[in-house]
């Protein structure tokens, strides 16, 4: 069964052919970063603007490069939440006249799971597992009982991850994405030069806070800009760096373990970092874990990790018609009607 995937909660606009949920025939990803960049940060107007610009085309270069048409399509799995209200309306728009003029079967995905799915396809893993779920808006904590069952076991009561480690990245001058330009220059620092506080969530052990780091991170610059004194960029990235990796892995130890999990699975653009990927490996061998992390090219945003759970919301029954909309927020354990 083919499954064509469609992405634009972003800045990506991406399409995909993925066949039987795991096996990629084509992964086409067009990005508007470069001109986000200017800015440091995406900027929703621009991001709608690009998408609606290339998504023809990409769909098209997605379709040709699995050597199919529409005809060998079983269905359109297409991004309905959550993201940029604006650039989700593009993809969701496309996808619906496409299966409407096809006649083809459309089957929302939410982003989320998407990112949890990129794992079916670099890894051979399969339901129940503990997904620690990271990316630029979220932080999650999910128990993956199946392919479309989902749990929140726990999540950030402010700022993700990925949004923070890009705020700290912003206000060490470093290129956007913060998250990316602090991988990368971390290995130069030395991580225990600054102290940060662990953060307490008064919700959940599970819960995640990183707006206190992030703030301290600003106020360590700015404070040292004042008094006219140089910061040690390098060592101030690694610090952060290590500090919200911890409370990430803290907070996934504590819950696999709670509840019982010997399956961790890693997701979102955040999964990419070389710190988590690497302190995550020696916490899941302490604990004689399995550990299950999507190759690079899958960490970010692609079409074929929607294609991937796409097919899975599919084979449940999953159906959208023409009325299906896109919403900016969306809990990942809601699911959308079946037939
Ligand atoms: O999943 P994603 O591509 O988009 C969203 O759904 O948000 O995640 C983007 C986030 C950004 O915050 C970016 O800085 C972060 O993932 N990111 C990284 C790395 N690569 C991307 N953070 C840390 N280390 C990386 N190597
Ligand atoms: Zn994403």
């Amino acid at each position: 069964m083919k499954i064509l995937g469609i992405e634009s909660s972003c800045d990506e606009t991406a399409a995909a052919v993925v066949e039987d949920g795991r096996n990629v025939k084509s992964n086409i990803i067009a990005t508007s970063l470069e001109e986000h960049k200017l800015y440091g940060g995406v900027v929703p107007e621009i991001a709608s603007r690009r998408h609606a610009e290339s998504i023809s085309s990409v769909v098209k270069e997605a379709l040709e490069q699995a050597n199919c048409t529409m005809n060998d399509i079983d269905a359109v799995a297409v991004t309905y939440a959550p993201g940029l209200i604006g650039a989700l309306l593009v993809g969701v728009n496309f996808a619906k006249g496409l299966a409407l003029a096809c006649d083809k079967p459309l089957v929302p995905v939410h982003h989320l799971r998407g990112h949890i799915a990129s794992n079916y396809i670099s890894n051979n893993v399969e339901p129940p597992f503990l997904c620690l779920v990271v990316s630029g808006g979220h932080s999650h904590i999910v128990a993956v009982n199946s392919y479309t069952d989902f749990e929140v076991i726990g999540k950030t009561r402010d700022d993700a991850a990925g949004e923070a480690l890009d705020k700290a990245g912003r206000t060490m001058n470093l290129p956007y994405p913060g998250g990316v330009s602090i991988d990368k220059i971390s290995p130069q620092g030395d991580e225990n030069a600054f102290k940060f506080p662990k953060p307490r969530v008064s919700t959940s052990p599970y819960d995640f806070s990183f707006s206190g780091l992030k703030t301290c991170v600003i106020n360590i610059v700015h404070n040292a800009r004042q008094k006219g004194e140089n910061i040690n960029v390098f060592d101030l990235a690694a610090s952060f760096q290590k500090s919200v990796v911890d409370c990430l892995l803290t907070n996934l130890e504590k819950a696999a373990v709670d509840k019982n999990f010997k399956k961790i699975v890693i997701a979102g653009g955040v999964s990419a970092n070389s710190k988590l990927r690497a302190d995550a490996l020696s916490l899941c061998r302490r604990h004689n874990w399995e550990l299950f992390i999507p190759e690079l090219k899958y960490c970010g945003d692609n079409a074929a990790m929607i294609a991937s759970q796409g097919y899975y919301e599919f084979i449940k029954g999953v159906r959208a018609d023409e009325s299906l909309n896109a919403y900016a927020t969306m809990p990942i354990d809601e699911n959308y009607k079946t037939i």
